[in-house]
């Protein structure tokens, strides 16, 4: 039996335990071995939760954390501690893997443990380890995103008529927005992710600060009422191209001819361009408790299938991009549109 711990039990980290708990025998012939949770730690005082992270570090019995919190502290801390210990962490938040990822990275590498962060974009999509594993000997050229469930729902269901904030709410009690939604309407989760994305493709450091962000609150029910007499649909997106380190995030007219048209509800799709293999996309649910609970586990077993090595994920090697652009939008116009 390895141990685990898991610092967060809210929705993720709630949604961690579940999949443990209901997937055992799945973990158990992937692994050749049963996982437990031995610890949950949260700040609240919860029956049969600690709130001492020393408990859990101190513990050679634990093998990997689940770091669910959320927010750059304490989960900065903590992570630190747990790979300064040896164990490896996996987490969901994409904050702390956009501020101190390449630093922490370094750290799981000197300690021959792993960071690893699938659950930070796309949800329940295994979008960084196809990017890590299945693409490396790709040059990438283009990522474009529907990176965040929250605005995609929103979208959709004004599209069906429903009204912005009734949306929102609806998005609320699913489980998918953020603490503070305005992390989603604004865009700065979708720019967190597209700036993860980017790095991982790019080999250099794109931080959240450098993308251009717009998000939602500005498309009007006349904007997608107009876009749909075009044939198109309006959607957040996260755009990343190599030429010229562009990275934007805007809402952008998408024609009914790309697959990313027909994306919808809290569904995520990534359409990755390579110099090879052309374009591939990626589809799945990119937000909820238990397919990112799903991602999570998905590195909790990665973790273990290399216990006592570093993953590489690339990102410890990360040097900062020096600057960055975004490409303009066409004169007169509210959105940019994806091309194809
Ligand atoms: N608030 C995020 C979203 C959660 O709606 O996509 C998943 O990262």
């Amino acid at each position: 039996m390895i141990n685990i711990a898991i610092l967060g039990f809210g929705n993720i980290g709630s949604g961690v335990a579940e999949v443990i708990g209901e997937n055992q025998s799945e973990i158990q012939k992937v692994l050749g071995d049963s996982v437990h949770v031995k610890y949950i730690l949260d700040i609240r005082d919860i029956p049969g939760v600690v709130n001492d992270i020393n408990m859990i570090v101190n513990d050679p019995d634990v093998k990997v954390i689940c770091e669910t919190m959320g927010g750059k502290e304490p989960a900065y801390t903590y992570t630190h501690q747990a790979l300064e210990h040896g164990i490896s962490v996996c987490t969901s938040n994409k904050e702390l893997v956009d501020a101190y990822g390449v630093e922490l990275s370094a750290i799981a590498r000197e300690h021959n443990c792993s960071y690893l962060f699938e659950a930070s974009v796309g949800g329940g999509i295994p979008l960084l380890r196809t990017i890590r594993e299945a693409f490396g000997h790709e040059r990438v050229s283009r990522i474009a995103g529907i990176l965040n469930g929250t605005c995609n729902y929103i979208l959709t269901n004004m599209k069906a008529g429903k009204d912005f904030s009734d949306a929102l709410r609806e998005a609320q009690e699913k489980g998918f927005a953020e603490r503070n939604p305005a992390a989603d309407v604004e865009g700065h989760d979708t720019a967190r992710k597209i700036a993860i994305l980017a790095s991982l493709v790019s080999g250099k450091k794109f931080s959240y600060e450098q993308v251009s962000c717009e998000g939602i609150t500005g498309v009007t029910q006349q904007d997608i009422a107009d876009a749909e007499a075009r044939g198109m649909s309006i959607k957040l997106l996260g755009v990343y191209e190599s030429e010229g380190s562009s990275i934007v995030v805007a809402p952008y007219l998408v024609p009914s001819s790309s697959p990313l048209y027909g994306v919808n509800d809290v569904f995520n799709g990534i359409m990755i361009t390579g110099n090879m293999v052309d374009n591939v996309m990626l589809y799945g649910r990119g937000a909820g408790k238990r397919p990112t609970a799903s991602a999570v586990v998905s590195d909790v077993i990665e973790c273990l299938k290399n216990q006592g090595s570093n993953v590489h994920t690339g990102f410890a090697d990360l040097e900062p991009v020096m600057s960055a652009s975004a490409p303009s939008k066409p004169e007169g116009s509210k959105f940019r549109v994806l091309g194809a």
